[in-house]
Order: C-alpha cells, then sequence, then structure tokens
C-alpha cells in the first residue's frame, strides 16, 4: 500500500507488511504460539497503531477506576507480556512511579522487553527500569492483550506470579473469547484479592451461570479525536479492515489493599444498550446476578438518550421492578 504522509511523521517508518503478518496471527489466534517479533521495527509500528488502540481502551479503564478513587499500591510496576510497553506508559503517565520503585518490562522476546525499556526511558527519563520479574519486592503487575496468548501451561505460573502482585490490573480484547478467559482468571485469583473493578459485587462472576452463557463482560473505550481526523488512522483502518469506531475492551482490576474503594449498590453497565423505539434494554451486573431491564423513553428521556448515543456512565444506581427501571440516581463524579 502506498501510504503517503508528512516526512517527519512517524508512520513514514511503519512496516505495512509486518503488521499485516501480526494481524493475521491475532486474527486466527496463532500469536501464541512463538515469539512473533522479528525486530525492531515490528514494535515500532505496532507501538504507532494496534499499540495506540490498547492505549485507548488503557485510558477507558483508568477513568473508571479515577470514578472509584482507586490508586495502585506504592510499589513497583510489572508490565507482563509487555511487547512494545504500551500499557505501563499509559499506566505511568497516569500513575508516576512511586519514589525508589521500579518499572519492569518482561516479554517472552527480548526484543519486545528491550524495545519497552528504551521507550519507557525516553518518556520517563532517570527512572528505574528493568528487565524481566521482580524477585521479592511488591508490585502492581500490568497484563495487556496477553491472556489470549497463554495456554494452560503458561497460566499456571502466571497466576503464581499474579498472586504474588499487590495489585492486578488486566485490559484485553472485548471478544467474548477474551472476556471469558479473564473471568476464568479472576476465579482463580478472587480468593486472595478485593476486585475493585469491573465487577460490583464480590461474588462469583454471574457470566458463568448457564443462563447467562450467551454473555460477555465487555465494555466500550471512545478513540481520540484524531482517529477519526488524521489520515493516517484512515489507512490504517482501510488496510486492516478495523474500525476504528469500535473499541472493545474487557478488564479486571484486583488489589489486596483492605481500603480499595468500591461503590456498594451500583450496578455496572455491560456492553451496548439494545435500543427500540420505546424503550432500550441495558445489561447490568448486579450482587443478586445478570439483569437486562427495560429503561423507558418516555419515563427516563436523559437517560434513554445517553443509552442511545452510547454515552451512559459505566455504573449506575437503579431500581427496577418486573423488568422495568422505576429510577435512576445519578452517577458518581470523579473523586
Ligand atoms: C498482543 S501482544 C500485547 C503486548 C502489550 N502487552 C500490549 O498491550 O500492547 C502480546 C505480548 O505477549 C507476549 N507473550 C505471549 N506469550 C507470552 C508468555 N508466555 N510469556 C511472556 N510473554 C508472552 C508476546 O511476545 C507479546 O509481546
Amino acid at each position: 500500500m502506498n501510504v503517503a504522509c508528512h516526512p517527519d511523521s512517524p508512520w513514514t517508518r511503519v512496516d505495512w507488511r509486518a503488521l499485516e503478518r501480526l494481524r493475521s496471527k491475532f486474527l486466527d489466534e496463532t500469536a501464541g504460539a512463538s515469539d512473533y517479533w522479528t525486530q525492531m521495527s515490528d514494535l515500532e509500528s505496532y507501538d504507532l497503531s494496534f499499540g495506540q488502540r490498547i492505549a485507548w481502551k488503557w485510558n477507558r479503564v483508568l477513568d473508571d477506576l479515577s470514578v472509584l478513587g482507586w490508586r495502585p499500591p506504592e510499589a513497583d510496576v510489572l508490565d507482563w507480556g509487555c511487547g512494545s510497553g504500551i500499557a505501563g506508559r499509559v499506566f505511568l503517565d497516569r500513575y508516576p512511579l512511586a519514589e525508589n520503585s521500579a518499572l519492569w518490562c518482561f516479554d517472552r522476546s527480548d526484543l519486545a522487553a528491550q524495545f519497552a525499556r528504551r521507550r519507557a526511558a525516553g518518556r520517563f527519563p532517570g527512572i528505574q527500569i528493568r528487565e524481566g520479574v521482580p524477585a521479592s519486592t511488591p508490585f502492581t503487575l500490568l497484563l495487556s492483550h496477553v491472556l489470549t496468548e497463554c495456554d494452560a501451561a503458561e497460566m499456571e505460573p502466571l497466576l503464581s506470579l499474579a498472586r504474588r502482585a499487590e495489585a492486578v490490573v488486566c485490559v484485553e480484547p472485548g471478544t467474548y473469547g477474551a472476556s471469558r478467559r479473564l473471568i476464568h482468571f479472576r476465579e482463580a485469583l478472587a480468593a486472595g484479592f478485593r476486585i475493585v473493578a469491573p465487577c460490583s459485587h464480590r461474588g462469583a462472576c454471574p457470566m458463568l451461570q448457564e443462563v447467562n452463557a450467551p454473555h460477555w463482560c465487555h465494555h466500550f473505550a471512545w478513540p481520540p479525536p484524531e482517529a477519526f481526523t488524521d489520515s493516517n488512522w484512515a489507512r490504517f483502518a482501510k488496510f486492516m479492515g478495523i474500525d476504528l469506531r469500535s473499541l472493545p475492551v474487557s478488564f479486571l482490576v484486583m488489589d489486596r489493599r483492605p481500603d480499595s474503594r468500591r461503590l456498594p449498590g451500583m450496578t455496572r453497565l455491560i456492553g451496548k444498550a439494545r435500543i427500540y423505539k420505546p424503550h432500550a434494554l441495558i445489561l447490568g451486573c448486579e450482587a443478586e446476578g445478570l439483569i437486562e431491564p427495560r429503561v423507558s423513553k418516555r419515563r427516563h428521556p436523559e437517560f434513554f438518550k445517553k443509552l442511545r448515543k452510547e454515552d451512559a456512565p459505566p455504573w449506575v444506581r437503579w431500581t427496577h421492578e418486573g423488568g422495568d427501571v422505576t429510577d435512576i440516581q445519578a452517577p458518581p463524579q470523579d473523586s
């Protein structure tokens, strides 16, 4: 593909063939089988494109956490399966490293770990950055778009590692398969952690009930305006066959500390509403299980409008009777 762009733009260096190769591995789910980073330019191209989309998802998740008033522990940060290291950088942008703490970059690919370390050093001059996994220091574990690449044998050591973490923040694609993996990850770790988000309760995940088998826990991130105004993004979308407007994400945040903030009595909205003329149906996760009540356009015009515009808050406090929402309270504000 002929990609014409400003000579100073990093997009001029994008290796489109490498992106195409990566994309087909991600799509046919063979990415876990073997290391696919062949040279630094693979990582550079990924970081600018797929990696940026992942950054948008992280920003959405971190916004959600700020509504909850959550902050990470003052500890090292380990970006496991770091790839180009985008997750670690977005996380540190939002939550600068505590004094005497380090960022750890780990990947099965040494090339990736090196790339992630260098990029982080450029972004945050002077911070401590290490390649590998901390042996004994407390750490926050970041997992980003990696669970789907781990088979059962790789999940066991990863679970052991997660059990050593102070907090775990995991951001995965919002697909059925990725969400289901994340739910099993949650269930395997739930005993040792407080679930911070996205769950509205600490019980078993209701998605696992047979009746809820068609559902998956996913949310939507919002791409920034440049995704629609920058011609490089338009080319990327066309070349990769990706709809940039749709950015589904599944995530999980767990913390060992007893004071993790939560929103008691709140319902977590899942996915997109189904919009009909007189009402909308939206899936909500509550301590009692999943519910998909009707939101009447006449009774709740503002909330209906938000659902239609895909602009509803992630949490609501509502009451419902006989399958109809009877009252909706204002969502919490950023704290
Ligand atoms: C899709 S990329 C995601 C990279 C990065 N976390 C992000 O969000 O952009 C998955 C990364 O996980 C790494 N990976 C896959 N299986 C791994 C394993 N068993 N141990 C360590 N890293 C692994 C791959 O090398 C790759 O860098």
